[in-house]
């Protein structure tokens, strides 16, 4: 018998017998096909691919984005090969497609998973359009590292805060019905621990003790698989010597055996073929069966499953059940994604790329993103009916494409609104405007046309300073070891200063920066990372106070790079730094003539604070915590308690503000942080209004992995704080008791 697709696509029997059936039809071959992501390069994708297609050697295509190629490939697969398997047609829809968000830690600094939801429903609607059905996101490797170019597209340091936004993602991507029209497949990537590449440099080795790897790295992961993501990938990086790629712990045992995914894990690209370079095997062939046994269902890109898993099951080195569970992985997907019933992509189905709903949520992405660091003296926001005239100067004001930040494969510039357009816009009609490059990059290190920005800043009343990175700064493979404003732009800062006019700093990044030398040299500083599509439109609202800046950090900003890894939720030390015990260099002689430097864990030149901590983020608005309350002072395991505190605006503008809620657990099993992340709410207080923000924390929110590295919840004492950061300083009490 033939199983037939018509006969796959009517039956009504189950998925897992469906699957059954499949594999019962399938040669070892096409098997191998299943596990095969194939690409065409440059080269047309028709011509290259067909063969292989009608043979069934290819379970899924990558970064083909022309709808009528890809219903084309897709005809064949279903049309042409034997058992009319479709295909996936992966891409990497980061941060939106033809529409751009925020990079991802922007939108984690918008502390608002509804809009990073929104924002990965419009990607996955505007890709779908172009015949995608599986997303390469979202990225939820935790980072310490801002040196890491892959901070950009990190939810940045806190595995709470990454956890919130990887759920908020899958939903967004796959809807509540995978099957559905303009949803398509997630993949939460990379699996695992591929943020801590030594020193940041991009797919560098990370040791990471398997406690941690629980306790931080994982925990978004597991999040994601609980919200049902379909696919997971493996890191290019090297785990505790056993690259990601073929470690059978992450795969077999967390992945499979303790959480039970059954959707299947994609290789990153080549990354299979790359365990011999790692040196953990000798060949490509030894390879292929490290990583098919590890438990990676698909090559990404690599052609080594279709150049050696069916010699290697035919020799016997194999078990051909790896294959068949491996397969039905992928299969399942396929079912899941209804690909059987509705492989084709309609466009017309799906409502136009940038329509004015996806502007709209990168809008509302990019104005919640922004971090207001500073504002002197109240500098911000400028009121139109106050200037007469203002510089706007920088390599980034009118920069259209830099703006989208890494991973725009797809982005249209021509929705671009930049920042200059956008202040135009807003107050053209009533303030001068005079635009001044100053700088052909962010990189260029020419003083020469300072003269010009000076000029303009000095005719004006306020500068408006558009510094930062361009987008080719941050992401893969674009790590720095020095994170400060690239190229002459602090010396630009230094001269704009020195016309005396408020000089007021919008920084576009992908990482945080070292801002230590230019910080007190502006009066207000902007941090907007790289802002998307509507980037400009949002920073205009800010600076002239239509909204109130509301972003807070989703990393810790360091005053310098040697404070790299520095993060809130480090671990106390036995010798823990007060402001009284820290010396700085200068001063060694005065402080402590004798051998005695305070003895605790700081730098001799930087202190041990980080220029700005995790959560931190300014206002228009005038917020205020007061009252921290706990619903009982002790509760059982298993019980709830319920923290409060109350919030007041006493500024004179509504704004909205990120409450942050932290718990320390005094003493543990295993040594706890000093602060944890455990609950954040987004919520708009009006002018003298006072709201009361509580936050439900069930025991289970307080279980950590123990030195056996198995899940506990211990009885003990508890620290909670309630603020608008990590440096919260409003504080409460409560014990966990034994329960009955
Ligand atoms: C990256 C992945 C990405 C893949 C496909 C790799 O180099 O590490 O994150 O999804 O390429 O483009």
């Amino acid at each position: 018998m033939t199983t037939t697709i018509a006969e796959i696509r009517s039956d009504t029997a189950s998925v897992e017998d469906r699957i059954a059936t499949l594999l019962g039809e399938m040669t070892l071959a096409e098997k191998v096909g299943q596990m095969n992501q194939a690409h065409a390069g440059d080269m047309d994708p028709v011509e290259v691919l067909s063969d292989a297609l009608r043979a069934g050697r290819i379970g899924s295509i990558i970064n083909q984005v022309d709808v009528a190629t890809v219903n084309e490939l897709q005809r064949i697969a279903v049309e042409e090969s034997r058992l009319g398997i479709p295909l996936l047609v992966g891409r990497d829809v980061i941060h939106g497609f033809k529409t751009v968000m925020p990079i991802p830690l922007g939108q984690a600094a918008t502390w608002n998973p509804e809009v990073v939801r929104q924002g990965a429903r419009i990607a996955a609607l505007e890709a779908a359009k172009s015949g995608i059905n599986w997303t390469f996101a979202p990225m939820i490797d935790i980072t310490r590292d801002p040196r890491w170019g892959r901070i950009a597209e990190s939810p940045g340091e806190d595995p709470y805060l990454a956890s919130r936004l990887a759920v908020a993602m899958v939903e967004g991507f796959q809807g509540d019905d995978l099957a559905a029209t303009g949803t398509i497949a997630a993949c939460a990537k990379h699996f695992a621990g591929y943020g801590e590449a030594e020193s940041g440099r991009d797919y560098a080795t990370t040791n990471i003790p398997e406690n941690e790897l629980r306790n931080v790295h994982l925990r978004p992961f597991r999040a994601a698989v609980n919200a049902g993501v379909a696919t997971l990938m493996a890191s290019f990086s090297d785990l505790n010597g056993v690259p990601a790629t073929g470690n059978e712990f992450l795969m077999r045992q967390v992945l499979r055996d303790e959480w039970g995914f059954d959707g299947f894990v994609v290789s990153d690209w080549n990354s299979i073929h790359q365990l011999a370079v790692h040196g953990l095997t000798a060949d490509d062939r030894d390879s292929v069966l490290a990583a098919s046994t590890a438990g990676v269902d698909m090559d990404m890109a690599g052609g080594v499953y279709e150049g050696h898993l069916a010699d290697l099951v035919e020799d016997g080195a194999l078990d051909i059940e790896v294959i068949d569970a491996a397969v039905a992985n992928i299969l399942r997907t396929k079912f899941r994604l209804g690909l059987f019933d509705n492989p084709y992509t309609d466009p017309e189905a799906l409502p136009a790329n940038g329509s004015p709903e996806a502007l709209a949520t990168a809008k509302a992405a990019a104005l919640q993103s922004v971090v207001m660091l500073k504002n002197d003296k109240g500098v911000l926001p400028l009121s139109k009916q106050d200037l007469d005239r203002v510089a706007v100067i920088g390599p980034l004001a009118d920069a259209p494409y830099e703006q989208l930040g890494t991973w725009i494969f797809d982005g249209d510039t021509e929705l671009s609104v930049t920042a200059l357009q956008g202040i135009r816009e807003l107050v053209g009609g009533d303030v001068e405007i005079e635009y001044v490059r100053a700088m052909e990059t962010s990189r260029s290190k020419s003083t020469q046309p300072f003269d010009e920005a000076v000029a303009a800043a000095a005719k004006s009343d306020a500068a408006l300073l558009f510094l930062g990175e361009e987008s080719i700064l941050s992401g893969e493979a674009h790590s720095r070891a020095d994170i400060n404003l690239p190229g002459a732009q602090a010396e630009l800062v230094r001269r704009v200063r020195e016309t005396g006019k408020p000089v007021i700093a919008v920084i576009m990044a992908g990482r945080p920066l070292t801002l230590a030398n230019i910080v007190e040299k502006v009066d207000a500083i902007l941090f907007a990372w790289h802002p998307g599509t509507m980037g400009g439109s949002a920073i205009a609202e800010l600076l002239f106070g239509l909204e109130s800046p509301s972003g807070k950090l989703p990393a810790t900003f360091p005053r310098m790079v040697g404070q790299i890894p520095i993060y809130h939720s480090q671990k106390n030390t036995g010798k823990p730094p007060t402001p009284e015990k820290v010396v700085h260099i200068d001063d060694i002689d005065a402080k402590a003539p004798q051998t005695s430097l305070g003895m605790t864990a700081f730098h001799l030149d930087a202190g041990y604070a980080p220029l700005f901590p995790f959560g931190f983020g300014l206002s228009y608005a005038d917020f205020d915590y007061d009252n921290i309350r706990v619903s009982g002072s002790e509760v059982p395991v298993g019980g709830v308690v319920t923290v409060s505190a109350e919030l007041t605006n006493r500024g004179d503008v509504a704004a909205d503000e990120v409450a942050q809620l932290y718990v320390r657990d005094l003493v543990g099993n295993v040594t706890r942080p000093v602060r944890e992340l455990k609950g954040f709410r987004r919520v708009r207080v009006e002018p003298g209004e006072t709201l009361t923000v509580s936050f439900d924390l069930h025991t289970d929110d307080l279980a950590f992995y123990g030195r056996d590295n198995t899940l506990m919840v211990e009885p003990g004492e508890f620290h909670a704080w309630i603020g608008g950061s990590s440096d919260a300083p409003l504080r409460t009490e409560f014990s966990v008791v034994a329960g009955d």
